[in-house]
């Protein structure tokens, strides 16, 4: 397999050189050179971070770097930028939000942000309290705080970078000076965060009155894996299977990937990301009407890397959502009036935006003579897509395995598919290959003893991080309290993994399983009522310690399992409504609620 310019850190000169050199390694030679990159890497840090440990050792104001991080992004930026200020002996505190004392606040001297956006526009699970607490009236002035903020998000959201927004503003309204202007990230962050974490340490370091500022700071940890989401492994397909039995309305896969060689492994709660490519009929239709030559070739980034049109449009750009930023970029080159006065009204553009792709606006507002080298100043990178690894590591080192919903919809006169969950349901053979990343979930981890009871929530593709972790519990032969809720839409054809679950019911595994089949009743039957008609019970396992964990769909599900969690505790534990919300969120300090939810 070739390695390839495009989501690699190396230029075009070293891809050639590597793929010259590693087709003629052996796995010796191959383990060899791995072993000895990690250990000089370790061993010997770059010139860069020496000097900036010799030069910065009069710093002496303490920086407390929090994080809001719901996948796993903006806690690993801010666990990279807390490495990169200890190697320049610099005094640091690092925090989720969630489990650092808002008292402290006001002891704090220099501040640094990271944080992402969940919900729509709302701060991810361990923020929200810090988020409540800061916005709130009993903020306390920080004349004496510096700080900067580093927002991630995804433009195609209606609130884009909120969470950061509010904290940048709130910090400034406080009293604290702003030392770095605050970044918004889209989905392709890293380039941008760097860009934040390299300004953010130039300030501080010119502050200890050091030539630090001038020094480039490496920007990879140290033991960086060898295949990364910049350097994706391109794992070849075992098995595509449609879960769902006929008469479904949905069309569930279980996809099996091969992970050999790869050196990747995972833990229960993990996911797997996978970089999609668009509809080749989509990307025809674009290059179609525009008139373009498919075989030409343009420009897709800063560094000057070149693609056909017909690969950039393939893999390279976005072309099936729309976002507000993109189509301000585009007015710009499209010289199209009704464009520039669609973009002129921030409604108008929200409503056009909704179920529409690129085609839909190259036919809505033909552009005229655009230039297809223009592609990469408006539209955006493809973004992976994460998928709830459904397997154990454990039981299967060489495989990955997803559970993944097929997305299909109609609007404006169309239909269309998910960009990734359609490629795999259309035209993913087993055999071809896919390229994919660990993403680690550090805020979905699994207990692993036999004493602590465990409570699933997993309706529909939720249900796929538990049986990647009861595969687990199987394999380490961990018997205990596990229960799980499941639903979906029919007995029949939607019961995900029934047989799996059925031998674990069997043999110890799992000890609970109630199921909510919503359509197969005249009322909705949902998981939230299961655990309604089970309150007490759920109550005293909570009561033993149990683990709560839920997954699947965000906007409703979540939210609805929430009000439930809070309606059995305040009527089990007799609490009134707040104390069933800070027993609640108790339980999320203690990381015993732990949700990943899409
Ligand atoms: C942490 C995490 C874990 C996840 N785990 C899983 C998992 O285990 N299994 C799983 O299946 N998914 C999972 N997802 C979701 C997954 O990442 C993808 O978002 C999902 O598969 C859709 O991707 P896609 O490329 O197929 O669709 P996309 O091309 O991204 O299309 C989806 C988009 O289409 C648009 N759309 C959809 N329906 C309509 C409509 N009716 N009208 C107008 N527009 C519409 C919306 O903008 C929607 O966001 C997870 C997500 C996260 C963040
Ligand atoms: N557009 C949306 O609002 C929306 C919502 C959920 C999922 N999705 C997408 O649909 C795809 C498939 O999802 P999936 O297979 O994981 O399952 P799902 O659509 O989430 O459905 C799983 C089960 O959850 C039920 N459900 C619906 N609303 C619920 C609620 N408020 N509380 C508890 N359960 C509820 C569903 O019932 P019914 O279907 O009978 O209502 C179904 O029985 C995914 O791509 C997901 O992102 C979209
Ligand atoms: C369910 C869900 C909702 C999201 N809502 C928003 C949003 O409202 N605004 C936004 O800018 N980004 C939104 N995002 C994008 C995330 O902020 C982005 O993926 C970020 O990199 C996640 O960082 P984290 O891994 O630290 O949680 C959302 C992501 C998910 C999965």
């Amino acid at each position: 397999m070739a390695l390839q310019v495009v989501n690699s850190p190396f230029d075009e000169r070293q891809t050639e050189i590597l793929n010259q050199l590693l087709p003629t390694l052996n796995d010796a030679q191959k383990n060899w050179l791995a072993g000895y990159l990690a250990a000089s890497q370790s061993a010997a840090p770059p010139e860069t971070t020496k000097q900036v440990t010799k030069t910065s050792e009069t710093a002496t104001r303490t920086i407390t770097i929090l994080y809001g991080s719901e996948t796993g992004n903006s806690q690993t930026i801010a666990e990279q930028l807390n490495d990169q200020l200890k190697a320049s002996d610099r005094k640091t505190v690092i925090s989720s939000m969630d489990d650092f004392k808002a008292k402290k606040l006001k002891e704090v001297e220099d501040l640094l942000i990271v944080t992402a956006t969940h919900g729509e526009g709302d701060p991810p699970d361990n923020a929200i309290q810090f988020h409540e607490f800061l916005l709130g009236r009993k903020a306390p002035k920080l004349d004496s705080v510096r700080f900067s903020v580093l927002s991630l998000g995804d433009e195609s959201y209606e609130h884009f970078c909120q969470t950061g927004k509010d904290f940048d503003k709130r910090l400034e309204e406080l009293g604290a000076t702003r030392i770095h202007p605050r970044v918004d990230c889209d989905v392709d962050y890293e380039e941008l965060a760097e860009e934040w974490m390299n300004g953010v340490l130039k300030v501080l370091n010119e502050d200890s009155q050091t030539q630090a500022s001038e020094q480039q700071v490496p920007s990879s940890p140290a033991e960086a894996p060898i295949y990364s989401k910049s350097n994706p492994y391109p794992a070849e397909v075992l098995e595509n299977i449609d879960l769902s039995g006929r008469g479904s309305n949905k069309e569930t896969r279980h996809i099996e990937l091969s992970l050999e060689n790869s050196n990747l492994s995972y833990e229960p709660g993990d996911c797997l990301a996978i970089y999609p490519k668009n509809n080749p009929e989509l990307v025809q239709a674009v290059i179609n009407k525009l008139d373009w030559n498919a075989e030409q070739t343009i420009p897709i980034n800063k560094q000057g890397e070149i693609r056909s049109i017909q690969e950039a449009l393939t893999s390279i750009f976005e072309i099936t959502k729309l976002t507000k930023g993109m189509l301000e970029k585009a007015a710009g080159f499209f010289d199209n009036e009704k464009l520039t006065k669609l973009i002129e009204d921030s409604d108008k553009m929200r409503e056009y935006i909704h179920g529409r792709d690129l085609l839909d606006l190259i036919l809505d507002f033909t552009p005229s003579n655009l230039d297809p080298a223009s592609l990469m100043h408006w539209l955006r990178k493809i973004p992976a897509r994460q998928y709830s690894i459904s397997s154990s590591y454990k039981a299967n080192p060489d495989e990955v395995h997803l559970t993944i919903a097929t997305v299909r919809y109609h609007t404006h006169g169309r239909d269309r598919h998910g960009v990734c969950s359609g490629e795999i349901a259309e035209r993913i053979q087993p055999g071809d290959q896919l390229n994919v990343y660990v993403h680690r979930n550090p805020n979905f981890k699994f207990p692993f003893d036999d004493s602590t009871p465990v409570i699933m929530i997993g309706p529909g593709t939720g249900v796929a991080p538990f049986r990647g972790y009861i595969e687990e519990r199987e394999e380490l032969e961990l018997k205990g309290k596990t229960w799980l809720f499941f639903g979906d839409q029919h007995f029949r054809s939607d019961f995900l993994y029934q047989v799996d679950w059925q031998n674990w019911l069997k043999n110890g595994y799992l000890s609970r399983m109630d199921v909510a089949f919503s359509r197969d009743s005249a009322e909705k039957i949902y998981v939230q009522h299961r655990m309604l008609e089970k309150a007490k019970e759920l109550f005293s396992w909570l009561e033993q310690g149990a683990h709560i964990y839920v997954c699947g769909d965000e906007k409703r599900m979540a939210k609805d399992v929430h009000q439930t969690l809070l309606t059995i505790i305040e009527q089990e534990g007799k609490l009134s409504s707040t104390e069933a919300e800070a027993f609640l969120n108790q339980l999320k300090q203690e990381k015993r609620y732990q949700r990943d939810v899409y």
